[in-house]
């Protein structure tokens, strides 16, 4: 049976980090929508110039475009052993698409990880986030470095700062998540699947208690 992870948690906090860490260990696929929005983005698609105008501004792409690609992607073969999803669902309505697109599939939502951090340690470490221009690998100049400075150690390529990731778009995404995305918080809850875990830890213990939470 394919097992399906939610990453829930605001900007900032480790979703990408601690998926790609939890895919490799677990053989699950990562599958982040912020990342698909940036494949689109660099590759100048029509979804690209549309996903850009909100990422730019720290807005929520429309529902109705970011689920037709989560739903296409998570169809492709690499999925077949389940997923860890980063960056979705991210609204009631998402919400509701992802339990509709799993059900076709006779599949569920297993456990829904709610990583937390203090404000002032998700804005400290965006503003010092570089990213990998291929491959979106995360590394953090104060946190996480990469081993030469600029450079990706997985692929070799340029690490860059999103553009998103600047002091007021930062600020705009905090606010955009609070109202748009917490209410999932108490609908997982109320669910029963929801775990709560520290994200200002080391990301080893981070992880550590990731999997722990998925062998519940
Ligand atoms: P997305 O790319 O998903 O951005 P986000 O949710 O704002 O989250 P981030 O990627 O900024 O943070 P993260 O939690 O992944 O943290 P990371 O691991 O990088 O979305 C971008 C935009 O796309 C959205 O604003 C929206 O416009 C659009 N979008 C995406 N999904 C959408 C959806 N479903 N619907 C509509 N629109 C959507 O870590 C951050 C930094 O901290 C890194 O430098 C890392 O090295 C460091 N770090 C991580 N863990 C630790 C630790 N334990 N200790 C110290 N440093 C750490
Ligand atoms: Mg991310």
């Amino acid at each position: 049976m394919a097992t399906y992870i939610i990453l829930l948690g605001p900007p900032g906090v480790g979703k990408g980090t601690q998926a790609e860490i939890l895919a490799e260990q677990t053989g699950l696929a990562h599958v982040s929508t912020g990342e698909l929005f940036r494949e689109h983005i660099k590759n100048k698609t029509e979804l690209g110039i549309l996903a850009n105008y909100f990422m730019h501004k720290g807005e929520l792409v429309p529902d109705d475009v970011t689920i037709a690609m989560v739903k296409d992607r998570i169809m492709r073969p690499d999925c077949e052993a389940g997923v860890v999803l980063d960056g979705f669902p991210r609204t009631p309505v998402q919400a509701d698409a992802a339990n509709s697109m799993l059900n076709e599939i006779g599949a569920k939502v297993d456990v829904v990880p709610y990583i937390t951090a203090p404000k002032e340690v998700i804005v400290e470490r965006l503003s010092s986030r570089w990213t990998c221009r291929e491959s979106g690998h995360i590394f953090n100049v104060a946190f996480n470095p990469p081993l030469k400075v600029g450079v990706c150690d997985f692929d070799g390529s340029e690490l860059y700062q999103r553009d998103d990731d600047k002091a007021e778009t930062v600020q705009k995404r905090i606010q955009v998540y609070l109202d748009r995305t917490s209410p999932l918080i108490e609908y997982y809850r109320t669910v029963g699947i929801l775990h709560e875990i520290r994200g200002d830890q080391e990301i080893e213990q981070v992880t550590k208690e990731l999997l722990d939470a998925l062998k519940k």
